[in-house]
C-alpha cells in the first residue's frame, strides 16, 4: 500500500506538455479533469475524455474534438467522484473518433488507462490478448496497455486487490516497447489511482489532501506548487491520502517534492487574444531573464552557472555538434555561425531524429549540445541519449526545468523565459539565439577574442530587450503589411549567413499557423530553383541589413522584381532601395552581428502572427500539431 514519505523539499522547476491529468481528493473530480485538460490542450487536441470512478462503476465521456465538445458532453452526466483521469489526444494510431479517444476501459470492465505515447509491440500483443479472449474497440495502441493490465492482474493469484493492481500495471509495463505516460483505475480498487512514465513526461502535484497527476505543470499549477517529477521507469501509486513510488524492477524510490516557480497567471492569456501575441510582447522581460547574472563582473563575457565544465576543459574542446528539432534546430545554425565566426571553432548541426539512426562519426573532442524549449521532444532526447551511450558529454539548452533533457544531461543552461504556450515558439527561439549567442562570446573569449570585443559584444547583448521593444513598436504597421499579404498561397524568406536560419524560421513560422505553403532559403540560392515559382501572386520576405553582402541581396532583390514577385524587406533603419524595388519595408535598429538574428525574428514572428489572424486561423491550436512532440 502506499506510505506518505516525502524527502526532501527544494528545488525550482516550471511546466510542459502532451495531455494527461488525473485526481484523487476530496472534490469532485470532473471539474478539476476538465480544467487542467483545457490547460493541457496546447499539446495535443484532437480528442479529450474523462473516466471517473464512482460507486464502484466507471463512467467514462470522450469525444473527437476539442475539450468543450467534452465538457458539453460530461455536463449531460452526474458525475460527482472524486477520483478520476483525463487525456487530450494527439493521435498516432487510428483516426480521431469517439472510439479512439481515451481512456480505454479493458475488455472485462475494470480497468480505465490513459495513454501519451507509442506502443510499439501492440501488434504483438494483440494478437496475444485476442487469443486470451480480450476484445478491442479501437484501433489504438493504448487499448491493448488497458487490456493487458487486466490480464496481467488476474493472472495475479497473491496479495489483495491493491497490490494485485500496482503488480498488473506493473508486469503490462515490462511488457510493452515503446514510449508512455499513463495513468490507470481499476474498479476492484476505489479509492485507487497508478501511474506511471517512459519518456512521456508525468509529475505528481502533492496538494492539500489531494493528488493530481499531470503530464505538464500548468495543469496542476492553480492547485498545488509541489510536485514531485517522475522519471523514466517509475510507477506511482496514490490513495487520497498518500503515495508511494516504485520502479518496475520494484524497487522504492524516496521522492523529491520539487517547488514550481511560476504561477497560474504565466499560463493565463490576460489581456492577449493568442498566447502566441503575448509570448510575442513578452520577449523583452523574457530575454532580460535569460540573461540575469551571466555575465563576468568585468563586463567582457558570458558565465554559466550549470555547465559542469571548467574553462581549461572547454578549452580543450576542437568542435561543437548541436541537434535539435524545428525551431530549435534554427537556433542550432545561427548558433554554428557565431561560434565559428567569434571562435573559429567548427561546427555541426544535425536534426535530432537524423541523428539518433545515421551513426555518426563523431570527434573525440567534440562537445555536444541539445536544444529544447520543453526538454521532452522525444527524437532530442534519444539524439541525447545516443551522444551520451558513445560517450559524450551532453549540455542542455532548454526552458523547462526538471524536464527529461535537463535532468539526464550532463549540464547545460536554462533559459528562463517561463511557460511557452502557444505551439509556434516565439520567446523560446529567441532566447535560444540570445543563449546561443552568449556560448559563441564564452568560447571565443576562452580563445581569441579580445577585451575589448568581448566588453562590446556584451554591451550588444545587454541591449537586445530595447532593440527588442523598439521592434515591437512598429506592430501596427505590420499588422497592414500583414493585411496586404494574406491571401498569398506562396512565400519565400530569404536570407544570407546567420539570417538564412531566420528565414528558414520565419517560413516555418509562416507554414504552422496559417498554413501558407513557405519556403526559407539562402537568398542567393533562390536563383537555383525556387525562383521558378516567383509571380506576382508569391511575396519574398527579404532579410537585407546593412553589411558586408547587402548589394549582393539587393541584387537577389533585383532579380525577384525583374519576374514581378512582390518584395517585403526587413533591412536596417535608414536604408534605401531603388524606386519601386520593395513594396514593403520594416526597419530594425542598428545593431551588433551576434544580435541580428534576434532583432529580425521580431518582425517575422508579428508578420506570421497577423497573417494567420487574418486568414481567421486558429493561432494557438494550429491543426495537426502538437506543443511538444513527444512521439517519435
Ligand atoms: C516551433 O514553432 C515548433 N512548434 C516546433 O518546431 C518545435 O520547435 C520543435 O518541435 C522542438 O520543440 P522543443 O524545442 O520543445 O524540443
Ligand atoms: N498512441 C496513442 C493514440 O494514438 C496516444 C497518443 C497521445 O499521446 O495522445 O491514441
Amino acid at each position: 500500500m502506499p506510505c506518505s514519505s516525502i524527502a526532501l523539499s527544494c528545488n525550482l522547476s516550471k511546466q510542459i506538455m502532451c495531455g494527461i491529468v488525473g485526481y484523487i481528493g476530496k472534490h469532485k473530480a470532473v471539474s478539476i479533469l476538465l480544467e487542467g485538460l483545457k490547460r493541457l490542450e496546447y499539446r495535443g487536441y484532437d480528442s479529450a475524455g474523462v473516466a471517473i470512478l464512482q460507486q464502484g462503476k466507471l463512467l467514462v465521456a470522450k469525444k473527437a474534438g476539442r475539450v468543450e465538445v467534452l465538457a458539453h458532453e460530461t455536463a449531460k452526466h452526474a458525475f460527482t467522484g472524486t477520483l478520476g483521469i483525463g487525456h487530450t489526444r494527439w493521435a498516432t494510431h487510428g483516426g480521431v473518433t469517439d472510439a479512439n479517444a481515451h481512456p480505454h476501459i479493458s475488455s472485462d470492465g475494470k480497468f480505465a488507462l490513459i495513454h501519451n505515447g507509442v506502443i510499439e509491440n501492440y501488434s504483438q500483443m494483440k494478437t496475444f490478448l485476442t487469443q486470451k479472449g480480450y476484445t478491442f474497440k479501437s484501433e489504438t495502441d493504448t487499448e491493448v496497455l488497458s487490456n493487458l493490465v487486466a490480464y496481467h492482474y488476474a493472472k495475479e493469484s497473491s496479495g489483495d486487490t491493491s497490490e494485485r493492481f500496482l503488480e498488473g500495471v506493473r508486469k503490462a509495463l515490462q511488457h510493452v516497447e515503446g514510449t508512455y505516460g499513463i495513468a490507470v483505475l481499476c474498479i476492484d480498487c476505489p479509492e485507487e489511482m497508478i501511474a506511471a512514465r517512459k519518456a512521456s513526461p508525468l509529475l505528481l502535484g502533492v496538494g492539500d489532501g489531494e493528488y493530481i497527476i499531470a503530464s505538464d505543470a500548468s495543469a496542476l499549477v492553480s492547485r498545488t506548487q509541489n510536485v514531485v517529477y517522475l522519471k523514466d521507469g517509475e510507477i506511482v501509486h496514490l490513495t487520497a491520502k498518500a503515495f508511494s513510488i516504485t520502479t518496475l524492477d520494484q524497487t522504492e524510490v524516496t521522492p523529491i517534492v520539487d517547488t514550481i516557480t511560476w504561477s497560474v497567471s504565466d499560463a493565463e492569456l490576460g489581456t492577449y487574444s493568442h498566447f502566441m501575441e503575448k509570448e510575442i510582447f513578452e520577449q523583452p522581460v523574457a530575454l532580460e531573464n535569460s540573461m540575469r547574472g551571466r555575465f563576468s563582473e568585468d563586463g567582457s563575457t558570458a558565465v554559466f552557472g550549470g555547465l559542469n565544465l571548467t574553462a581549461s576543459e572547454l578549452r580543450q574542446i576542437n568542435r561543437f555538434m548541436f541537434c535539435a528539432c524545428g525551431t530549435a534546430w534554427h537556433a542550432c545554425l545561427v548558433t554554428e555561425h557565431l561560434i565559428e565566426r567569434f571562435a573559429r571553432l567548427p561546427v555541426e548541426v544535425d536534426y535530432a531524429s537524423e541523428f539518433r539512426y545515421r551513426n555518426a562519426p563523431l570527434d573525440p573532442n567534440a562537445l555536444f549540445f541539445v536544444l529544447s524549449q520543453s526538454g521532452e521532444t522525444i527524437d532530442t532526447l534519444a539524439a541525447m541519449r545516443e551522444a551520451k551511450r558513445k560517450g559524450y558529454r551532453v549540455l542542455a539548452i532548454n526552458n523547462v526545468v526538471g524536464s527529461t533533457i535537463a535532468r539526464e544531461s550532463d549540464g547545460g543552461i536554462y533559459q528562463h523565459v517561463g511557460p511557452e504556450i502557444g505551439v509556434a515558439s516565439t520567446k523560446a527561439f529567441t532566447s535560444q539565439l540570445l543563449v546561443g549567442a552568449m556560448v559563441a562570446l564564452y568560447v571565443a573569449r576562452l580563445k581569441d577574442m579580445s577585451f575589448a570585443d568581448g566588453t562590446e559584444y556584451v554591451k550588444a547583448l545587454k541591449g537586445v530587450p530595447d532593440l527588442v521593444r523598439q521592434v515591437l513598436k512598429q506592430a501596427p504597421a505590420i499588422k497592414e503589411i500583414a493585411k496586404r499579404f494574406a491571401k498569398a498561397n506562396d512565400f519565400l524568406f530569404l536570407g544570407r549567413l546567420s539570417l538564412f536560419p531566420i528565414a528558414l524560421e520565419g517560413a516555418l513560422k509562416l507554414k504552422e499557423i496559417s498554413y501558407i505553403h513557405a519556403e526559407g532559403y539562402p537568398a542567393a540560392e533562390m536563383k537555383h530553383g525556387p525562383i521558378a515559382l516567383i509571380s506576382e501572386k508569391c511575396p519574398s520576405v527579404f532579410f537585407a541589413p546593412q553589411g558586408e553582402i547587402f548589394n549582393k541581396i539587393v541584387s537577389s532583390m533585383q532579380e525577384i522584381k525583374a519576374r514581378k514577385g512582390p518584395i517585403i524587406v526587413i533591412t536596417t533603419e535608414g536604408t534605401e532601395f531603388p524606386e519601386g524595388l520593395v513594396d514593403a519595408k520594416i526597419t530594425i535598429p542598428q545593431c551588433h552581428e551576434a544580435v541580428v538574428p534576434i532583432i529580425a525574428s521580431i518582425p517575422v514572428q508579428l508578420l506570421s502572427y497577423y497573417i494567420a489572424v487574418e486568414r481567421g486561423c486558429d493561432v494557438d491550436k494550429p491543426r495537426n500539431l502538437a506543443k511538444s512532440v513527444t512521439v517519435e
